[in-house]
């Protein structure tokens, strides 16, 4: 169990690293959370035109869920590598830093899915691809995304994390429930639009 908590803690320090905040900042594009959506992702990073920020934002916030889960695995256990995954999608939308005031976890819960298990996670992003193109809005491929993984996870027999994938697809629910009102209304953002 202790090293159970270690694995949770650093996933949680891991995921809980704003980057989008950090290299917008040092990128002098100005504070993320006044721009846009004020989201700390990478959909709003592209807000500020900066497409190179966007990318990076985009790979190293999946890197971070990605790098939880395989440190986790290779150190430990399966356990705590599905622990750590966890623990860095929280840290990602609820880091200590910023008052809890985080992301989405998007891209960390693609990154953490491609690393427990990269055949559902290769579905996953290119579901989210798929359905951001067609829509042109970030958040409907987020939310169909988190809505298939489960799914592909059950057609490719992959039964180890289904749980775990549940629970962070509702939670990207909860955390896009602003995205969701704007859907209704008609009035969500398209993808490099303010
Ligand atoms: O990953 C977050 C995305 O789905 C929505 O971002 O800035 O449009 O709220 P945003």
């Amino acid at each position: 169990p202790a090293v159970l908590v270690l694995w949770a803690l650093l996933g949680y320090l891991a995921g809980s690293i704003p980057f989008g905040v950090l290299l917008s900042r040092a990128m002098g594009l100005g504070d993320l959370r006044k721009i846009g959506s004020g989201n700390i992702g990478a959909t709003n990073v592209l807000r500020t035109g900066n497409k190179a920020a966007a990318a990076g934002t985009l790979i190293l916030d999946g890197a971070k869920g990605a790098v939880a889960v395989l440190l986790a695995r290779w150190l430990a256990a399966e356990d705590a590598a599905q622990l750590a995954g966890f623990a860095a999608f929280l840290g990602h939308c609820y880091p200590a830093w910023l008052r809890f005031r985080g992301g989405k976890g998007v891209a960390t819960f693609i990154g953490l899915v491609l690393a427990l298990s990269w055949p559902v996670g290769l579905m996953t992003c290119a579901t989210w691809l798929a359905a951001a193109a067609m829509s042109r809005i970030s958040s409907v491929g987020a939310l169909v995304a988190a809505c298939l993984s489960t799914a592909w996870m059950i057609l490719l027999r992959d039964y180890d994390t289904t749980a775990l994938t549940l629970v962070l697809a509702a939670l990207i629910f909860w955390r896009h429930r602003e995205n969701i009102t704007r859907l209704r209304q008609g009035t969500e953002s398209k993808i490099g639009k303010s």
